[in-house]
């Protein structure tokens, strides 16, 4: 290993730390991320120092200069982080003063602190990120609209307990799905709301006697608002713990959605069968197809779930003010954001390919006695009898059917059985009250399953999805617009 540099903050010291102390310490993977944040923040400091006389236009001019070569340098990969150098914003520095010199370069931390500098990275970063993720929630919930469009009439078996329940249709099952991914769009919404807030000015933890503006960089960095308290924006990880949070909650999720790719597409359920390109084989038995992306995506679950747990405890015990135990934080936070990603990128392709199996799940729905509550409500509401009578009685008729091996189907059988209860109901108003397609159509209190309501659902589903997507957009556009207005800073004091 080479002889470490001298480190910017060496004053102090009489030795250098050994190579052995700088692999221990340094966040250099994790930092790589966070370059292009690192110089965008640095930037802004300085257009704000200028601004507000605490250097001068000179230094200003000679910062930018080189804040833009090490921007491009690390575009064209001539600049690589160096360990030796600790972290992201050493290494930027470093480069800083290594080539504009200590009188200039050595003026761009006056008012700031890694503490917050690496908070300004790390919100930048992470808004982005969010964004991400709501746009990969956003291509699920279409890919499920579109299969609820097609199918608000396609009866199939609702489970509980895994065992069949009542009829529901697929559009149903379909809206479930948006209806829980809204969700997620509302919490990491959430989440990027706490983290659209600019810890930059807070320094090491109580401010500044230097004059700064940090409305001025909040605004440069595109944030909503200043995070004010100083001490407690340098304690904060909170705005990282509601990120995984609403993480580990879209992996829940999409694991649970999983579950149901792995056994809708088995044999014996057959309700479902994969796209070739979004399936596995079997390297020994050759008829098999497996569902590998379902089961990927439910087993790195756990994964973004430790990512969370990670920083809960690491939070834990920690005293007010920087700890180095926050470094922790970002590589189980990379690591979950590329696997909701990924998880994200590929799922809706794998759902909008699925072909379903509308005739198996009718011949399902039909086979074991999913419309027997709806039996039960006919004759709450036809026989006068309370709903615990109904109940027992069909009930007891399902018991009879099932001990010979028959079903509603068998009608002459069905008839029969409720005439011994004092039921008599013909056997063509059986046909009707036990059809999967009567009860879905009957269901149509809020929210239930009658194609009405359904249609309802996923009209105003997709309002709300709408309504998302022009705030994801609107976010997006706020990002981008503070990046040209820095650069407008930045080209207004090259061209005075
Ligand atoms: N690499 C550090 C981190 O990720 C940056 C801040 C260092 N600050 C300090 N006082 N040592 O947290």
């Amino acid at each position: 290993m080479k002889t470490p540099d001298k480190k910017l903050w060496s004053g102090r010291f009489s030795s250098n730390p050994t190579t052995q102390t700088i692999s221990f310490s340094h966040s250099i993977e994790a930092d790589t991320r966070l370059i292009k944040y690192d110089i965008w923040g640095s930037q802004v400091h300085a257009i704000m120092l200028e601004r507000q006389g605490i250097i001068s236009e000179h230094d200003l001019r000679e910062i930018l200069h080189w804040l833009g070569k090490v921007e491009d340098d690390y575009q064209s990969g001539n600049f690589i982080l160096d360990i030796n150098k600790e972290d992201v914003h050493m290494n930027v520095e470093s480069y800083l003063i290594e080539n504009a010199g200590r009188e200039f370069g050595g003026k761009l931390h006056t008012a700031r602190s890694r503490n917050d500098q690496v908070l300004v990275d790390a919100h930048l970063y992470i808004r982005e990120e969010i964004l991400n993720v709501q746009r990969g929630i956003s291509s699920l919930c279409d890919a499920f609209l579109n299969i609820a469009k097609l199918h608000v009439s396609t009866v199939m078996p609702g489970y509980t307990h895994t065992q069949h329940a009542q009829p529901i249709s697929l559009a149903f099952w379909a809206t479930a799905y948006v209806s829980m991914f809204l969700r997620d769009q509302k919490r990491l919404l959430a989440a990027y709301k706490l983290t659209n807030t600019n810890p930059l000015g807070a320094c090491a933890l109580a401010g500044t006697s230097f004059p700064i503006d940090r409305q001025l960089t909040t605004e440069l960095l595109g944030f909503d608002s200043p995070h004010e308290h100083a001490l407690d924006v340098i304690s904060s990880r909170d705005f990282i713990a509601e990120t995984l949070f609403a993480l580990s909650m879209v992996m829940a999720n999409l694991s649970r959605l999983s579950e149901e790719i792995v056994y809708w597409t088995t044999f014996e359920f057959s309700m479902a069968v994969l796209d070739d390109a979004y399936s596995s084989g079997s390297s020994i038995m050759p008829q098999k197809k497996n569902p590998d992306i379902a089961e990927l995506t439910r087993g790195r679950t756990g994964r973004v779930y430790g990512a969370l747990m990670d920083l809960l405890t690491n939070l834990k015990g920690l005293p007010l003010g920087y700890n180095r135990d926050f470094q922790e934080d970002k590589p189980p936070l990379w690591e979950a954001f590329d696997i909701v990603n990924d998880c994200l990128e590929i799922l809706p392709h794998l759902i909008e390919s699925t072909e379903f199996k509308t005739e198996r799940m009718a011949e399902l729905v039909n086979a074991n006695f999913a419309t027997a509550t709806e039996l039960a409500n006919y004759l709450v509401k036809e026989h006068q009898i309370s709903f615990r009578e109904s109940h027992e009685i069909v009930g007891w008729l399902v018991g009879e059917l099932v001990k010979q091996n028959l079903t509603f189907s068998d009608w002459d059988h069905t008839h029969t059985l409720l005439k011994q209860k004092e039921v008599d109901i013909s056997i063509s108003k059986l046909q009707n009250i036990l059809d999967p397609a009567f009860a879905l159509e009957n269901n149509q209190s809020l929210g239930g399953t009658s194609p009405k309501e359904v249609c309802r659902m996923i009209d105003r589903f997709q309002i709300q999805l709408d309504d998302f997507n022009k705030i994801i957009y609107t976010n997006q556009i706020k990002i981008e617009d503070a990046h040209k207005m820095t650069v407008h800073e930045i080209d207004k004091i090259f061209n005075k």
